[in-house]
């Protein structure tokens, strides 16, 4: 079909029409929205660089759930600020550790609230590194039994979900053994299968208080330049038995996603991370953009690309927005 025959404008003429054809959809369904925990009582830190988004003492989180499930949201992903760090993370799966009490506050206050919980020890080591130190470098076996105590740990408080994101090989296989062992062979793990070492990253380690002391992530996160490495990582991750896959951060990697999409028929997760909301959010108060539309085509793009869930810290602006047409 050419013009004058075929007019695209034709089905663009009303919002009816525009609606009638429409391919991609935002639902508040398929976002997960963070959380960051703190020690304390009854107060409420609004983090700097990401306007909007608190860090909350666990006795806020009632609340906080009541919020979401009104909105539509059903899902969250928890960080923990743990009261003190050591060389190994032990904080991370520590009985009565930050993330286990706020995974009890959860299931006890809004137990149909979806928990899913990160699994790293970057917020729980002193040198700010995901895993634990064999001179001065990051272990990656060491940490292995670690990281599956963390998650078991996760599962034991009542998570419904363990989403590792440290990047360690061979986690995703040793964290489901583990879990196995412990009879939650039902809780699914939801892999941070291709992370990348990204700038986009600062504001969330500003939130958490997780930058890493020496170096940086670049020997076990992803080169942003590489793309037939994501297949790698995801096939790893789906044979040791992964149950959806996450990409990270989101649209600066669409074309990873949409690569994801195309190869894996697991559900695929993309975190649009807190650089990125970030951005939006600072040029939004300069009045350089509409922040809400700009929000929404961001949150359209990530779909579009063929993410089934957003991870993303606007998901209650935009379930306000969805909800309110
Ligand atoms: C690591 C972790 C990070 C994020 C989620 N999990 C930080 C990192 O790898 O440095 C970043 C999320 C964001 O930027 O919003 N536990």
């Amino acid at each position: 079909m050419v013009f004058p025959e075929y007019r695209p404008r034709r089905l663009r003429r009303n919002s009816a029409f525009r609606a009638l054809i429409r391919e991609t959809h935002l639902t508040a369904d398929q976002f997960v929205y963070p959380l960051f925990i703190m020690p304390g009582k009854n107060r409420r830190e609004e983090i700097p660089s990401m306007p909007g988004v608190f860090r909350l003492t666990v006795d806020q989180l009632a609340g906080e759930a009541r919020e979401c499930l009104q909105l539509g949201v059903h899902s969250v992903i928890l960080f923990g600020l743990p009261e003190k760090k050591d060389g190994v993370g032990s904080g991370a799966h520590a009985k009565n550790g930050i993330i286990q009490t706020a995974i009890k506050e959860l299931k006890n206050k809004a137990p149909e609230l979806l928990v899913i919980t990160d699994v790293c020890l970057c917020e729980y080591t002193d040198h700010g590194h995901c895993g634990c130190l064999i001179n001065n470098t990051v272990d990656n076996d060491a940490t292995l039994e670690i990281l599956a105590k963390t998650a078991l740990s996760h599962a034991e408080a009542g998570a419904d979900m363990v989403a590792p994101s440290d990047m360690m090989d061979g986690r995703v296989s040793e964290i489901r053994a583990t879990l196995d062992e412990n009879s939650h062979q039902s809780i699914p793990i939801m892999s941070y299968a291709v992370k990348y070492a990204s700038a986009f990253y600062g504001p969330f380690r500003d939130a958490a208080n997780c930058s890493p002391q020496f170096g940086d992530r670049k020997s076990y996160q992803m080169d942003p330049a590489n793309s037939r490495e994501a297949l790698r990582e995801a096939t790893l991750d789906v044979d040791e038995g992964a149950d959806i896959l996450i990409v990270k951060p989101a649209v600066a990697y669409l074309d990873i996603v949409a690569r994801l999409r195309e190869e894996f028929d697991l559900p695929i997760a993309a975190y649009h991370v807190s650089g990125e909301y970030a951005m939006i959010k600072a040029a939004s108060e300069k009045g350089w953009i509409d922040g809400d539309r700009v929000m929404e085509e961001t949150l359209l793009s990530i779909k579009r690309a063929g993410a089934d869930i957003i991870i993303t810290y606007f998901a209650k602006d935009m379930a306000k927005i969805l909800q309110n047409r």
